[in-house]
């Protein structure tokens, strides 16, 4: 992506070591990166979705430790991360990486003896995790790439269709992301693909997001209405449904953004398979049941009666699109059962949506 400052990230440290970060809530109007310098920066950007998704939500939080660390105070430095801790942990509840990450980072801290140590451990913990990102994302490539190439081989030259939702492409990472590493990797390959794009009401990831990273990407792609899906596939214009999710369960269920869980009942309805592309790293697995369990963010109302964009003069406007003093509702995700799952791409492989396939592949947490 040559149009960043540096290719390939969506999070990086500059030469003076500062934070910095693509502003997503300006995209795809205005490329701006953001230098974050203090905890309470970082879990602002969290909050107000400059940066979002969950592997990226986790690797910022993971430096806004480092930036706590950094801020210490010598006498009383433990009590001050334990503060920046809980803090972050406030920010965002349902992508569990976020709390993963702080898990991390809070093991790193405890068992520094000292506060240089602490610094010190935890910028290496925080780029550890950013390093682990990278490769884990290129390995969901690589496991996915097979499942397109399985697609491919029916299609006698046509392109694999492909519908996603939200963004869950590197915005929502740090370099390759998740669902969009197995389609660079096909396209890489020569593979012919298309992508159906849904806007994702109401922050527009998909339309303000993932149309433009693959737009920059040079992926085959239109954008839809979040209520087409259904539409296409009952007219077999989708070969596949392909989307990322913020928290996984140990049987399988997956949290993602709000209306997921209607495109796998629409897939499950005309036989279409419906893979979620997962790091490990969104795996819950302290929990079994998604419904019951994965707390989901309720946002502000204000983001379902506003929509924001440019005129064609060119201006940045927010305009409102109900009346002024209608109510709204406004749930972040919604969790699709294991049962609607065709399957999950982890970077270990690919496996069945349930606690016997999850299991098998990362034997480590084996219950
Ligand atoms: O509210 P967001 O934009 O943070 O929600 C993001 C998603 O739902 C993504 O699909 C998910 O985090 C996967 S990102 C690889």
């Amino acid at each position: 992506m040559s149009v960043l400052p540096q290719p390939l990230r969506t999070l990086w440290l500059n030469a003076e070591e500062e934070l910095q970060v693509i502003n997503q809530i300006v995209l795809p109007h205005k490329i701006q990166v953001e230098t974050l310098k203090t905890t309470e920066e970082v879990f602002w950007a969290i909050k107000n979705m400059l940066v979002r998704g969950a592997p990226l939500i986790g690797a910022t939080a993971a430096y806004g430790i480092w930036l706590a660390a950094k801020a210490a105070p010598a006498a009383d430095w433990k009590n001050s991360l334990a503060q920046a801790d809980a803090y972050l942990r406030d920010s965002r509840p349902t992508a569990v990486n976020l709390f993963i990450c702080l898990d991390r980072m809070k093991t790193t801290w405890e068992q520094a003896n000292n506060l240089a140590e602490a610094q010190s451990a935890c910028r290496q913990e925080a780029d550890a995790i950013v390093e682990e990102d990278i490769e884990i994302c290129f390995q969901i490539g690589q496991h996915g790439l097979k499942i397109i190439e399985e697609i491919a081989a029916r299609k006698n030259g046509e392109p694999v269709q492909i519908l996603t939702h939200c963004n869950a492409g590197m915005m929502g990472c740090i370099r390759w992301g998740t669902i969009s590493s197995p389609i660079y990797q096909a396209l890489a390959k020569g593979i012919k693909l298309h992508v159906w794009v849904d806007e994702t009401r109401p922050r527009n990831q998909g339309s303000k997001l993932t149309a433009w990273e693959f737009d920059q990407h040079g992926v085959p792609h239109s954008l839809i209405v979040d209520n087409a899906g259904g539409h296409l596939m009952q007219h077999q214009a989708v070969d596949m449904v392909l989307v990322g999710t913020d928290r996984t369960t140990r049987q399988g269920d997956v949290a993602n953004k709000i209306g997921t869980y209607l495109k796998a009942l629409a897939a499950k309805d005309n036989n279409i398979p419906f893979y979620v592309a997962l790091p490990s790293t969104t795996i819950d697995w302290e929990i079994m049941d998604g419904l019951k369990e994965i707390p989901i963010e309720e946002r502000d109302a204000e983001e379902v009666r506003f929509v924001d964009g440019l005129t064609p003069s060119g201006a940045y406007e927010k305009v409102r699109i109900c009346p002024e003093n209608t109510p709204a509702r406004n749930y972040g995700f919604d969790v699709t059962p294991a049962r609607l799952v065709t399957g999950l791409i982890t970077e270990r492989g690919y496996c069945s949506a349930s606690q016997e396939g999850l299991e098998a592949l990362f034997p480590e947490y084996k219950s």
